[in-house]
């Protein structure tokens, strides 16, 4: 059994008690957003109303998924960590280093070529550490959890931004950085700022071309890609419970495109039955027996604006077939005439040269089997399709199933090219050209989540248009973007005049899902003998050292860089090729703020080395003062470290000896990264002495040995000329962070309390 219903029930049993005091605490009805985060306070039973976008809280999840590309860090960490297992149930899943090219079995076989050592290494990290493992091949982090995992009323934490799609099965279910899911695998609390909450009433009913994803194209319309910022989405209304469970799903991953937190749906009968036809009647009756508790409380679905901070109607009857893009997944256009005038104004091309079916967003059974309907009509009707085909599965379960009974075979027939059950396409993983950047410029369709340049190919100038499955096959049959099924003909191989009936498909397999080898491996029962294998000469993985404290004695430490206006973690540890190197520290710490301007010269990656004189890139400069036994200091601007909670970007400067951040301010998940890897991360107290910091200064810490919560810091800054500067520095630093300082590392803290 993949799932741990004992968990699921001791969360129930919890839920009620749990709920009922926050009920009562807080003094009013509840949403369902509510309900699962106060049922999951890591303190337990609530005892205080906790202030919405205002209060840091702290939780503990009850699952944890990680994702092939984030899991190489995130487990290099854990094992630090000196625990025999993880501290809650936690699955890898492989899906993000399959390239997409020829179609499924030889692709899958490159990919076994190429990134074995990392699947390798996966597989026996989780086998030694009681993690599920999915190999490549098993499906898509997403889907696999939404078949197997997902549970209404649970919360989960995933490596990956889409793990808001367990929304769909009635989940609080939060994207965090890989350093979050180490803590909750090593046994302690994750802190979120509780979310601000985003109601949605969907009324009507979704009939004819409209499908689910047309409800979140509207919402990302309505909320563009910031709206959903620091918030909770919460769907409810007739038209909620009246859509599939996997349709609920596609619904919440999008969640991510708007930039909300996660997105949820109360548990109803279609999340039951889908709990009953992935194998899971037990999780069922348990929830069924709590159903109340799985939903928000009726007043506040009839009063809703007294309980949100927002809420949007949308009327499914009203609503018609979209296409967001190119290049942003809020820009909404309606089928037919306004996407003619679209097109025509922008320049986007009117020919559509691919359709793509599938990724984490729209690869259920239903999904798969509304666009063969449309495929179907193709063959029925003698229609040519115009536009190439390619469909990623979610999952083999689906996939499977689907080639059973006979979906795939309809896609075949027009020369599909049915890739592997992975992220492909979506991930820039599809091998459509050999030189993408000079490729020419064009328009594809597809049902994925996200349209930014270069996204599905690394050609600039493709133009990436989000669609429901069914409206992606009905384009690329018709090979125009302005193609609208319900007024639109198309002239067959016969010349004649033809319609596309509207999508007909199943909700969920009549007769049953049937997978022969799902792709998933259990870890041992005692992994204590497994041997982690990693070559010393390995160019993409590293077994990681414990840091060792920086100690109180900092004096004579050399700026390293001055970084001038916006530095985000992409500036500090860029992705694109990097990527590769993300399971070898040394290796990545090469790009360190190699994107970030040197305040000295305008210039990125462009600093100078006081021992010598000379410039060099930040990497090397870096390197330079720690072989020299010199400590380094990085200087920055507002929000530093804004963008995402990539913990890369704290573990390379620890790792090349920078001992201290001082900027004007942080994002604060970067500054708790860098309070994790046992390093300073200060704010000036001063904004202006900001200007104070020159080139060539020196750095002696006064008072680090008094280091203590709310207490900041004096830094004394010795100029080229040998004038000084005293400058204050703040610190959010309280009694166990500085325990991680003096400990080096969070984790060598929770080694030595292990030990
Ligand atoms: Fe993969 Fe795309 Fe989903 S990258 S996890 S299919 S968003």
């Amino acid at each position: 059994m993949a799932f741990d219903i004992d968990m699921i029930k001791k969360v129930y049993a919890n839920v009620v008690e749990r709920v009922d005091a926050a009920r009562e605490i807080t003094g009013k009805p509840l949403t369902l957003a509510e309900k699962i985060l106060y049922s999951h306070l890591w303190d337990g039973k609530p005892t205080k109303a906790f202030t919405r976008g205002k209060d840091y809280v702290d939780f503990a999840p009850d699952r944890i998924a990680l994702q092939d590309a984030t899991a190489q860090m995130a487990l290099l960490q854990f094992m630090q960590a000196g625990k025999s297992k993880v501290a809650v149930p936690t699955t890898t899943h492989c899906d993000h280093l399959i390239q997409a090219k020829n179609g499924a079995s030889s692709d899958l076989q490159s990919a076994l070529n190429t990134s074995n050592e990392v699947f390798n290494f996966l597989e026996s990290v989780s086998n030694k550490y009681g993690l599920g493992f999915w190999k490549p091949g098993a499906g898509i982090i997403h889907q696999v959890v939404l078949e197997n995992y997902a549970f209404p009323g649970g919360m989960m934490i995933g490596t990956d931004s889409h793990t808001v799609n367990a929304g769909g099965l009635g989940m609080v279910a939060i994207g965090v950085g890989g350093a979050d899911a180490v803590d909750v695998m090593a046994g302690m609390a994750w802190e979120l700022k509780f979310p601000k909450l985003i109601g949605v009433k969907l009324t009507g009913k979704l009939s004819g071309w409209t499908a689910p994803k047309d409800v979140i194209l509207k919402v990302a319309d309505i909320l563009t890609v910031k709206g959903g910022t620091g918030a909770i989405v919460e769907y409810f209304g007739e038209g909620a419970t009246g859509m599939s469970c996997t349709g609920k799903g596609t619904i919440c991953n999008m969640g991510a495109e708007i930039g909300a937190t996660t997105s949820t749906f109360g548990y109803d009968d279609s999340m039951e039955r889908y709990l009953r036809a992935t194998d899971r009647n037990d999780v069922a009756d348990a929830a069924n027996k709590v159903k109340d508790y799985l939903t928000g409380d009726a007043e506040v679905y009839e009063n809703p604006e007294q309980y949100f901070d927002q809420v949007i109607e949308i009327n499914l009857s009203e609503l018609s077939p979209l296409l967001n893009g190119p290049f942003t997944p809020d820009l909404s256009t309606k089928a037919g005439a306004d996407m003619t005038k679209a097109a025509n104004d922008n320049d986007w091309p009117l020919k559509v040269e691919w359709g793509l079916i599938g990724s984490c967003t729209n690869s259920s059974y239903e999904d798969l089997s509304r666009a063969a309907s449309i495929a179907q009509q193709a063959i029925d009707k003698n229609l040519k399709t115009k536009a190439e085909f390619g469909i990623n599965p979610g999952s083999e379960k689906v996939r499977y199933t689907a080639d059973r009974d006979g979906i795939l075979g309809v896609f075949e027939k027009l020369d599909a090219t049915i890739f592997t059950n992975a992220c492909g396409p979506c991930i820039g993983q599809w091998a459509r050209y050999s030189d993408p950047a000079n490729a020419p410029k064009n328009s594809i369709i597809h049902s994925f989540n996200r349209n930014f340049a270069k996204r599905a190919d690394g050609n600039p100038n493709t133009h990436a248009f989000v669609a429901s499955p069914e409206m992606v096959a009905a384009v690329a049959i018709a090979g125009r973007l302005d193609f609208n099924p319900v007024t639109d003909k198309l002239i067959n191989e016969n010349g004649e005049e033809v319609m596309l009936d509207e999508p007909t498909g199943w909700e969920l397999p009549p007769k049953g899902f049937e997978v022969k080898d799902d792709g998933y491996l259990a870890p041992e029962e005692d992994g204590s003998h497994v041997i982690i294998a990693v070559k010393e000469d390995s160019e993409r993985l590293q077994l990681l050292e414990p840091f060792e404290p920086i100690g109180n004695d900092i004096t004579g430490a050399k700026l390293l860089i001055k970084a001038f206006g916006k530095c985000t973690t992409d500036h500090i540890s860029m992705a694109g090729p990097w990527l590769r190197f993300r399971g070898h520290l040394d290796n990545i710490s090469n790009n360190m703020l190699i994107g970030a301007v040197n305040a000295f010269g305008k210039k990125t990656n462009f600093v100078k080395n006081q021992l010598t004189g000379e410039f060099g890139g930040v990497p090397d400069t870096a390197r330079a003062y720690k072989a020299a036994g010199v400590k380094s200091i990085v200087v920055g601007d507002h929000n530093y470290g804004e963008g995402s909670s990539r913990e890369h970007a704290a573990m390379e400067p620890r790792h090349l000896g920078v001992v201290a951040v001082l900027v004007k301010s942080f994002a604060r998940i970067h500054e708790t990264n860098l309070k994790k890897q046992g390093m300073l991360g200060l704010t000036f107290a001063n904004e202006a002495d900001y200007d104070l910091i020159q080139e060539d200064d020196t750095f002696n810490f006064l008072d680090l040995n008094e280091f203590a919560p709310n207490k900041p810091l004096t830094i004394e800054v010795v100029h080229a000329d040998g004038s000084k500067d005293i400058i204050m520095a703040n610190h959010t630093y309280n009694e166990n962070q500085i325990e991680w300082y003096n400990e080096g590392s969070a984790l060598n803290l929770i080694k030595k309390e292990n030990a």
